[in-house]
């Protein structure tokens, strides 16, 4: 049997930068090729924000393209969860700033830092205020600039990312967005299940080393860019294909579902063969895994949102589909969730 939502997605939005930046623009920065990035990794552009853009206008755009969707305005929402790990500032958090250029009241407004997988944890707790009747209408937004953050000399992490924000308006399972016509009890739209995991062992594999408190940027930071993004590549894929698995096969039995009922795998867009081959390991084509790293690079916690977005607005995705989402990134974190639309 199905699992019975308590929270459902009332609309998507999302937002990338105007300014697209091909592999072959990066050539000429580091000793890279267009068709290294390309065959390594399936990416062959990514979306740069312009001089001045922060990560909270991202957010909010997203938001606001998110509320438009479900028919609703920031008057509606009771909270807001940004997951990022790159905000405008530490102090105040990147929620505070979306709150304030949505307009918001006086809601709370908190972020997750999570990583890549920081979408999946975000809907996760909504799921959580939601079905508890602590909150009624939740944006949870995944946002990262991580053109500001990666070592543009180090080639071996440099071409993996991009910028961008994906945003969705959750609520109650029972509300209906106007004019949406009656479902049946057992079709009812929402989370049917979600799972997160952490391994902090693993913490070294991908991370910032310094510019935090201990160890707070100084000259010899700076100059030798500890303040940037560091990964151990390989790690980090071994983990993904492994962990990625496993927790979309926990969640796709946490819902219900057997995997020939899923219409969609919307994965993190990290890598190209990552996905091909969570895609072997869970049986599930690679035609029905929503794509998009090939345009917008690994946007991290916005990956998820972003190719939602875009599958819900070009009629790929429609009502009734039931779609898995899962992600893994630093911490490491990761975690999967399986939705109705
Ligand atoms: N351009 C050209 N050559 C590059 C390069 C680049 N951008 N980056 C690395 N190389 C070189 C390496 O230096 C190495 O050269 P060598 O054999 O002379 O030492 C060679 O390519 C192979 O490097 P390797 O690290 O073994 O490549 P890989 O097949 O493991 O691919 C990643 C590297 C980063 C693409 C891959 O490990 C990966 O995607 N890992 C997961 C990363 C990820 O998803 N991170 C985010 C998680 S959210």
């Amino acid at each position: 049997m199905h699992a019975i939502p308590k929270t459902r997605i009332l609309g998507t939005g999302s937002y990338a930068p105007a300014r697209v930046v091909p592999n072959a623009e990066l050539e000429g920065v580091v000793d890279t090729s267009d068709e290294w990035i390309a065959t390594r990794t399936g990416i062959r552009r990514r979306h740069f924000a312009a001089e001045g853009e922060a990560t909270s206008d991202m957010a909010a755009e997203a938001c606001r393209r998110a509320l438009s969707a479900a028919g609703l305005n920031a008057a509606d929402v009771d909270l807001i969860i940004v997951a990022t790990v790159t905000p405008d500032s530490p102090i105040p958090s990147c929620a505070v700033l979306v709150q304030k250029k949505l307009g918001a009241s006086e809601i709370p407004a908190f972020d997750i830092a999570a990583a890549c997988a920081g979408f999946i944890y975000g809907i996760t707790i909504a799921d959580q205020f939601i079905a508890t009747g602590a909150a009624r209408c939740v944006l949870v937004v995944g946002v990262e600039l991580l053109s500001r953050a990666v070592n543009w000399t180090d080639r071996t992490t440099c071409v993996l990312f991009g910028d961008g924000a994906g945003a969705v308006v959750l609520g109650p399972a029972s509300m209906k967005r106007t004019g949406e016509p009656d479902r049946e009890p057992a079709l009812a739209p929402g989370i049917l299940s979600s799972c997160i995991f952490t391994d902090g062992s693993l913490a070294g594999a991908l991370r910032i080393p310094a510019g935090g408190s201990a160890r707070p940027a100084d000259d010899e930071v700076l100059r030798t860019r500890q303040n940037k993004v560091h990964m151990d590549g390989q790690d980090v894929f071994r983990t993904a294909v492994k962990q990625l698995t496993a927790s979309s096969t926990q969640a796709l039995k946490a819902s219900g579902l057997t995997s020939r009922e899923l219409d969609w795998v919307v994965p993190h867009q990290a890598n190209l063969r990552i996905i091909s081959q969570v895609s072997q390991r869970l049986g599930f084509p690679l035609e029905k895994m929503v794509l998009n790293l090939e345009e917008y690079g690994n946007t991290s916690s916005a990956s998820i949102p972003i190719a939602l977005d875009e599958a819900v607005r070009d009629g790929r995705i429609v009502a009734g589909h039931h779609v898995l989402m899962c992600a893994l990134g630093a911490g490491i974190s990761w975690g999967a969730a399986v939705v109705r639309i």
